[in-house]
């Protein structure tokens, strides 16, 4: 509406500019100060009615923002794998993303989470448009709606998610981090195998403690309901199909510039991952439901957490 009003303007403005300079040549005189006020005017008009920003149909943001959020989905993957390790290495790894917070533009946000939040948007946006401008006449038995359905779903899924998980409330649990954002001696630790993202007690001791979100308790809070652990694995579900249908349409597109005579097995082998990033997905709810804290236990430091008894909440062994 306010574009159509501008260029309403501009088309008005110029032929009063074309009149006013017939009219002029006529007379022999020029008139600076109409020349420049309808120039104004007329500039005021060409930034709204440019065409250097457009927003079309085409698939290429699409795919590309596919390729974005896979990748994204497997590091997360990758991350959330570190709650099979305790408390501290999962906290641990959700306050290494607060430490990278100095990436984020000022926002409270790393630069991958920005990174990912403005590919969702824009994956979502050409989406919209797409079904829009191609597929609203299909009908749910040709399966022209399928990807739009499961991804609406997943929209909901994400919001639910976000507001559970990066949004949501949690304890406070003391960790002690590694000084430089990784304990690369964790690798190799063989008493806290893989401890990436915390030291233990022979450096804690007399060291800072940082209170962080104590995600690892909040998910097996959430996930002791049977409830949001079978809504979680329907997402899951869901979020399978969606890659899977995806993954098959973004083969051909030449941005990937894949040989045709290789398009069946890159579908296979994209489905292939896609059901094992699912399985990975699936058994955190799994996982967390069936060892539920027990007595609704865990420990709230990592100073003394190899000596945390989980069935009766204290410290002593
Ligand atoms: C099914 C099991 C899942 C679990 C247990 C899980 C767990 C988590 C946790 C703990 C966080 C917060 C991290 C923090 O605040 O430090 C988080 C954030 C997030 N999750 Fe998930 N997630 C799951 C599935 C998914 C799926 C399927 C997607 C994508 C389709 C996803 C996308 C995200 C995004 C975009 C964020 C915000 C960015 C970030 O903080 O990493 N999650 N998730």
């Amino acid at each position: 509406m306010n574009i159509f009003l501008v260029e309403h303007l501009k088309t008005d403005d110029l032929k009063r500019l074309e009149e006013k300079k017939k009219d002029n040549r006529a007379k022999g005189i020029s008139d600076p100060f109409e020349v420049s006020k309808t120039n104004t005017l007329s500039l005021f008009g060409y930034h709204f009615g440019q065409t250097n920003f457009i927003f079309t149909n085409d698939r290429s943001g699409l795919t590309r923002s596919a390729m974005w959020l896979f990748l994204f989905i497997i590091i997360h993957a990758i991350g959330n794998l570190h709650v099979f390790l305790g408390p501290n290495d999962f906290n641990g790894y959700g306050y290494f993303y607060v430490r990278l917070y100095w990436t984020g533009f000022g926002l409270p946000a790393n630069i991958v989470e920005i990174y990912v939040a403005l590919g969702a948007l824009l994956h979502i946006l050409v989406a919209l448009k797409r079904t829009w401008d191609m597929k609203l006449t299909a009908t749910p038995k040709s399966g022209g709606l399928n990807l739009i359905v499961s991804g609406i779903c997943l929209l909901t899924f994400m919001t639910i998610h976000l507001f559970q998980f990066r949004f949501g409330e949690t304890r406070a649990y003391k960790l002690c981090p590694p000084p430089y954002l990784i304990n690369v001696q964790g690798i190799i630790d063989m008493n806290h195998f893989l401890s990436l993202f915390w030291m233990d007690d022979s450096y804690c001791k007399g060291k800072q403690m940082f209170e962080v979100r104590d995600i690892y308790r909040l998910e097996f809070e959430l996930f002791e309901s049977l409830g949001w652990s079978l809504f979680y694995t329907a997402s899951v579900v869901i979020f399978g199909t969606h890659m899977c249908l995806g993954w098959k349409k973004a083969i051909p597109s030449p941005q990937l510039d894949i040989p045709k005579r290789y398009h069946n097995k890159a579908t296979h082998i994209g489905y292939i991952m896609t059901a094992f990033i699912c399985l990975l997905y699936v058994s955190f709810p799994f996982y967390a439901h069936v060892f539920a804290l027990k007595n609704g236990c865990s420990p709230t430091t990592t100073l003394g957490s190899d000596n945390f008894v989980w069935k009766n909440c204290s410290y002593t062994k």
